[in-house]
């Protein structure tokens, strides 16, 4: 098959899962790893399966690929796959994290399944994992949203430390999962 990774990713993080489902699919497939910026949407129909990335904007895909995905052909003949990272807290453990996790990245998946949907593509699945935030987003974050002192330096210490060690592997599974299931 011929595989196409591509990522939208401001500091990093979005980046090394990119580079981790890379490290999967090229060991048995004709895979590039490209940066939004190199790739064209015709460019895609040169593949049969697309692992696109995003770092999370406004609780959505970041602007960029949410453009690139609005001018996805229809019934396109490749696969399409999802990843993106987020700074919000996961909504697995508890209602609140749930709660948060809806308001400040819900979109991302939404936009995936509105173009499975709108733009008959078959879509395999998506992964997402946190990313650490930038020192901007963490005063954003700090100023508007954990204002107490303690629970932010509790969120910002977890948070600084992803994608780690268990999303890279956690993102190579799902790269082999697609895999097995796009053949
Ligand atoms: C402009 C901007 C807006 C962001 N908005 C959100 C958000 O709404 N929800 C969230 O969970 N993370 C948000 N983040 C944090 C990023 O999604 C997170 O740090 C991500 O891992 C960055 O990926 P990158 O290193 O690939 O750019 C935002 C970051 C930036 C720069």
């Amino acid at each position: 098959m011929k595989v196409l990774i591509v990522y939208y990713s401001q500091t990093g993080n979005t980046k090394k899962i990119a580079e981790a489902i890379y490290e999967i699919t090229s060991q048995s497939h004709d895979t590039q790893l490209k940066n939004l910026k190199e790739v064209k949407v015709d460019d895609l129909n040169n593949y049969d399966l697309v692992f696109l990335g995003s770092a999370c904007h406004s609780a959505d895909l970041a602007p960029p690929v949410l453009k690139f995905l609005e001018k996805t052909p229809t019934s396109p003949d490749f696969k399409l796959a999802g990843f993106f990272t987020h700074s919000v807290t996961p909504p697995e453990g508890s209602e609140i994290n749930k709660v948060f996790y809806e308001k400040w990245a819900g979109k991302c998946i939404k936009a995936f399944e509105k173009t499975k949907t709108e733009k008959e593509v078959d879509f395999k699945g998506y992964f997402r994992c946190r990313g650490a935030p930038s020192p901007d987003i963490e005063e954003f974050i700090h100023k508007s949203i954990i204002t107490d002192e303690n629970e932010f330096q509790e969120y910002v210490e977890e948070a600084r430390k992803h994608p780690d060690k268990t999303d890279i592997e956690d993102a190579k599974k799902f790269a082999q999962e697609i895999l097995k299931i796009s053949l």
